[in-house]
């Protein structure tokens, strides 16, 4: 036996986006002039009014512990937010804070899932989901999207997996990586299969306000039936630009927010006290700048690509991705080296052009590479110029 480690902590796969995030800023550190279009948080500054409200919360002493499940104060807020904005009615206590949206997630995995249950993940992913399911003992059961339905899933491939073993359904749009936006007439599709089945549906709107010309349905609020079966997880990361301060929450049956919560009161308990009464100023504090900014950038980066050899793209409807094909450049030769895969060509992007993406493989969609446009204008401008070169030295 020895020491060795648990077959748990053996197959988890470390998060491909963090990894490529951290080699960029190691070359960085080195004094290397890269442009990191691999990380997944926003370029603006957190609300001014939520990060007075921490200090005001620390100069007051509220350093302690609280709620498990968050403060009343933030969780009334955030009912409020859901009523108004999303047509959802929760109270206080179908509400769990945690640490970070992806924390929510993990308490909902191991709240629901047993091992050898199945959990239904449309790919492209977000790359956490497979690997959480995992960590539960559950079997993440994929399905394959791609362009040709704008990266959504359909009833039918719905239909085609659905089975007893489902415990859960996860939906996550506006999505990452693909930025692709479920319109209502779609959702109430899905629903139609969904409603008859005896299993849950975890919607990730986490990138909800970060959406353009188009609307964003939670699809717990079409009835009170799929309401009832629906965990809802939001968080303060991308609309707010909080990714440090670690708040993220889910919104759901009394029974599954008991159960996680006390989970959570297992783990790690209550989220910062102080992020929490950040998180309670920043609620009322969104900037719709943000999303005119997003929106440029986007039709810039699209307008650039889509100019370029061998590379297609679909128009994202939110988020701050775009998730270029580039099928077309696979087998091809830049210098001396075949690139294989989307692997390969990040890691020659990152050497040679100096831009930093982030492979589609850990998405589940090898064919594509994934460019987040939380950066300036200008960096994108520069990071374009790169690309465009590096793809005129590409021989078939
Ligand atoms: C789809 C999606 N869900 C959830 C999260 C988690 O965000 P956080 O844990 O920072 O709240 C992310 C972050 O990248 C994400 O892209």
């Amino acid at each position: 036996m020895g020491l060795s480690l648990s077959a748990r902590a053996r197959g988890i796969a470390p998060s491909p986006t963090l990894s490529m995030d951290s080699k960029t800023k190691a070359m960085v550190s080195r004094g290397q002039d890269v442009i990191n279009l691999s990380v997944g948080e926003p370029d603006f500054d957190t609300p001014p009014e939520a990060s007075l409200a921490a200090v005001g919360a620390i100069a007051a002493g509220f350093t302690k512990y609280t709620a498990v499940a968050g403060i009343l104060e933030l969780r009334q807020a955030i009912c409020r937010k859901l009523e108004q904005e999303n047509g959802l009615r929760y109270e206080p206590d179908q509400i769990l804070v945690s640490v970070g949206a992806k924390h929510s997630l993990f308490n909902i995995m191991l709240t629901l899932v047993d091992p050898g249950d199945e959990v239904i993940i449309p790919a492209p992913y977000w790359v956490t989901y497979p690997e959480q399911v995992r960590l539960a003992g559950g079997v993440p059961v994929i399905v394959q999207t791609d362009e040709s339905t704008g990266f959504k899933m359909t009833p039918d491939q719905l239909r085609r997996v659905l089975g007893p073993k489902t415990k859960a359904v996860i939906l996550n749009s506006p999505g990452n990586p693909t930025g692709a936006v479920y319109r209502r007439e779609e959702l109430a599709a899905l629903a139609e299969v969904l409603r008859p089945s005896e299993c849950y549906i975890i919607s990730d709107e986490i990138y909800e306000k970060l959406i353009y010309d188009v609307e964003h349905v939670s699809i717990a609020a079409l009835d009170e039936s799929l309401f009832e079966k629906t965990l809802v997880v939001n968080g303060f990361s991308k609309a707010f630009s909080m990714t440090g301060w670690r708040l993220g929450y889910t919104a759901g049956p009394r029974n599954v927010i008991k159960a996680m919560t006390s989970l959570q009161s297992q783990s790690t308990s209550n989220p910062a006290s102080v992020a929490q009464k950040a998180g309670v100023a920043a609620l009322d504090h969104f900037n719709p700048a943000v999303v005119e900014e997003f929106r440029a950038r986007r039709d810039y980066v699209l307008n650039r690509l889509r100019k370029m050899p061998n590379v297609t793209c679909a128009q994202p409807d939110g988020a701050f991705y775009v998730f270029p094909n580039v099928s077309g450049l696979l087998g091809a030769r830049y210098r001396d080296v075949r690139m294989e895969t989307t692997d390969q060509l990040c890691e020659i992007l990152l050497e040679e052009a100096r831009i930093s993406l982030v492979p589609g493989t850990g998405f589940g969609a090898p064919n594509n590479i994934r460019l987040s446009y939380a950066t300036s204008r200008v960096n994108l401008e520069i990071a374009l110029d790169r690309l465009e070169e590096f793809l005129s030295q590409v021989r078939q």
